[in-house]
């Protein structure tokens, strides 16, 4: 069977974001499991009723790629114990119009780091009130919280970590190919 293709959108738009560094591991170690399709949110205007009927190609791309793709991921940062306004925009985007969301019944997993004690916690409390509206279905267990090493020596993550991650990845490649 062909890989399972996987829609990416990272919250973290920084060009240093840790959570595009954890996703870099991510597909890793979901090499040969997984192929991937990242989207770049920070693309997409803010949502706006007035353009939504007549949305610009980035937004019809997006929506394209998702509905081609045969799960998403989620790598949400944590901001104020919030997952950030950019994700929320490129779900809304995604719901949009009415009658016309591309989430509904897709398998998703959803992770994210940061540098604090809870690792993303708050964040990915709050997105899966969403997530579970948009009819996404989400991976519920194994959860992903993880707090970003301060060094990865030689560019990697430490063996504890990676073991971690590769038990999501795993979990989660069953999970789309469902
Ligand atoms: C507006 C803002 C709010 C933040 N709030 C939190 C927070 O609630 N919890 C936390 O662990 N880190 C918080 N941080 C720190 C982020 O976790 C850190 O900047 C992280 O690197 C952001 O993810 P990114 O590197 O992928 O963009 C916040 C950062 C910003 C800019």
């Amino acid at each position: 069977m062909a890989q399972a293709k996987v829609f990416v959108l990272v919250g973290g738009i920084s060009k240093d974001s840790l959570n595009r560094k954890l996703f870099q591991f991510f597909k890793e170690e979901a090499a040969g499991k997984l192929s991937f399709d990242q989207f770049g949110i920070e693309s997409l205007p803010f949502f706006s009723q007035d353009i939504e009927d007549d949305p610009p190609e980035s937004v019809t791309d997006f929506k394209k790629r998702i509905a081609a793709s045969d799960g998403v991921l989620i790598v949400t940062p944590e901001y104020n114990r919030s997952f950030p306004g950019v994700l929320k925009n490129a779900l809304d985007w995604g719901s949009r119009p009415y009658g016309s969301s591309v989430w509904g019944g897709k398998p998703a997993g959803l992770v994210g780091t940061s540098p604090g004690a809870i690792g993303t916690f708050g964040a990915q409390s709050q997105i899966r009130q969403v997530l579970a509206f948009l009819d996404l279905r989400l991976m519920q267990q194994p959860e992903f919280y993880f707090t970003f090493p301060k060094e990865t020596p030689g560019g990697k993550l430490p063996e504890s970590a990676r073991n971690f991650l590769s038990g999501y990845v795993s979990k989660f490649a069953d999970w789309v190919s469902r």
